[in-house]
């Protein structure tokens, strides 16, 4: 039966007890209203701990004003019931007052420089200092030996790898796969807010996406894939804020840089946002 928690003496007195029996504890953060894409990641930190926490949070300090914070699915019971399935052995479920005890606004906040200003950062200001800012804060309360998190924030991920590597906080970083709908589509929670009509239309990132790898594979020139790209989500109705080849380390490739590479692009469908990737190498 999973365990509920949502006071910071209880989490450290389980957490603890796991600890002194020599247990290892993974970890998986979340906002919550989880589908097959974050129990996968549950599966995933079972096979690097023996046992699994994962926190459900909406964290207000990563929404920038006019987001969707006040209308970001809330679904604890089914969330509960779902995480069980997994394998989850306790859900840490804190208040805004247990996760921010001097208020959001006057929290000590982490900054992560420069990549956090590219991408996701330039189109939403501030967003990567409340991931770094809570997941931080989560590390401490929790402190796993292992936490996941999912590739389709590829931005996130690498945000994450140089928080955990520059603070030195004593944490394996496991990536978890993407998991898509049939038609290609991320599992995501905002896809719940795509009207019938849009759904559809949304599997067109991932088809730009695959458009963006074969064009650059073969060898064409970025600036003309990523336009043609973004016009390709243009046409569909999408209002895109990128269309994005990358280094793995999100620097922008040079002419005849080989290696590996990231395709990114983020865009509007009506009031959705969403986002997503695919990685590949260049010869
Ligand atoms: O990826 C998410 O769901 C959130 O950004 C995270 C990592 C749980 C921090 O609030």
């Amino acid at each position: 039966m999973i365990a509920i928690v949502s006071e910071l003496a209880a989490l450290r007195a389980r957490i603890g007890e796991w600890k002194r029996g020599g247990m290892r504890i993974g970890f998986v953060p979340t906002m919550g209203n989880l589908h097959a894409g974050h129990h996968s990641l549950v599966e995933l930190a079972r096979r690097h701990a023996d046992r699994v926490v994962a926190s459900v949070f909406v964290n207000p300090t990563q929404f920038g004003p006019g987001e969707d914070f006040g209308r970001y699915p809330r679904t604890p019971e089914a969330d509960a019931s779902g995480l069980q399935a997994a394998g989850c052995d306790l859900l840490w479920m804190p208040s805004v007052e247990t996760m921010y005890p001097h208020g959001a606004q006057a929290t000590v906040q982490v900054h992560v420089p420069v990549i956090t200003e590219l991408l996701e950062g330039a189109h939403r200001p501030g967003h990567f200092d409340g991931v770094a800012t809570v997941v931080s804060r989560l590390f401490n309360q929790v402190q796993p030996d292992a936490a996941v998190f999912g590739r389709k924030d590829y931005q996130q991920l690498a945000v994450i790898r140089y928080l955990v590597g520059d603070l030195s906080f004593p944490i394996e970083i496991v990536a978890g796969p993407t998991l898509r709908e049939a038609d290609g589509l991320a599992m995501s929670s905002r896809n719940q807010y795509l009207s019938p009509g849009e759904r559809p239309v949304a599997a067109t990132i991932h088809q730009a996406l695959q458009y963006i790898k074969t064009r650059i594979t073969a060898g064409d020139a970025r600036a003309d894939v990523e336009a043609a790209a973004t016009r390709m989500l243009q046409e569909r109705g999408f209002d895109v804020d990128y269309a994005a080849v990358r280094h793995p380390d999100l620097r922008e490739p040079q002419e005849g840089d080989n290696g590996a590479r990231v395709a990114l692009v983020a865009a509007r469908l009506g009031q959705t946002r969403l986002i997503d990737n695919i990685e590949f190498d260049v010869d």
